[in-house]
């Protein structure tokens, strides 16, 4: 079985009737909705759904998930979703799908955060995986040049068809080349502080279980 299928299959059982579900976004948790959707249509599970893209969205309504917005809801219960970067200590790198910004804030309201992954997203230390900054259009160019002069490697998003990417909330990415992160709550604390930056794809102490599909099958950390 395919390694990102077999976490998203095994974290969907973590789902219970009446759960209020923040579903992530990306390859890996698109497995894990078609899941949820399997046992919604199947076994009558009975939940709400808060998407974190146009795009999840989409694939939720097509597989008949009922759905609330994260303002139409008091809590959401559990968010599964997938990560880019898992370092030893369970920080994570988000936004390799653009959408970090709606995925922070779901996971951020959240009672518990599984994050679904193959082995090949564990790592020691984050940074080898480009750090996504979402920014407001306004201005954009400016940052492009500060992160230049920090020595960032700073790359304006595109679509493959060359245009700017355009996030779901209306706004630019900017990629870091950082290699290695070697303190990322001090990164993390001074990209918060800039302007025009809207949120960083940084997400600190926010995991509370891992699931890897691996050629042995899926292993469950415990955080
Ligand atoms: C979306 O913006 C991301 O945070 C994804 O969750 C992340 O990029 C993992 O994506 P894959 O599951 O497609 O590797």
């Amino acid at each position: 079985m395919n390694l990102k299928q077999m976490a998203g299959i095994e974290a969907a059982k973590y789902v219970e009737d009446g759960m209020i579900v923040g579903l992530g976004t990306g390859s890996t948790a698109k497995f894990m909705v078609d899941e949820i959707g399997r046992r919604v249509r199947e076994e009558g599970l009975s939940i709400i759904g808060v998407t974190t893209s146009k795009e999840t969205e989409r694939q939720a309504q097509e597989l008949g998930i009922p759905l609330k917005g994260i303002d139409e809801v008091p809590y959401v219960d559990l968010t599964i979703d997938g990560a880019d970067e898992i370092s030893e200590d369970f920080q994570g790198i988000k936004g390799g799908g653009a959408a970090l910004l709606f995925e922070k804030i779901v996971a951020t309201y959240s009672k518990k955060c599984i994050w679904i992954v193959d082995e090949s997203k564990l790592v020691k230390k984050l940074g080898k995986f480009p750090l996504p900054v979402e920014v407001v259009p306004y201005g954009s160019q400016q940052l492009v040049h500060l992160f230049k002069e920090q020595g960032y490697a700073p790359v304006l998003r595109t679509t493959d068809a060359g245009q700017i990417l355009v996030t779901d909330g209306g706004h630019y990415i900017i990629d870091l080349h950082l290699e290695e992160i070697t303190d990322p709550i001090a990164l993390g604390t001074y990209l918060d502080q800039l302007v025009g930056v809207v949120e960083h794809g940084l997400f600190l102490q926010i995991v509370s279980t891992v699931i890897v599909g691996g050629e042995s099958g899926p292993k469950t950390i415990h955080v």
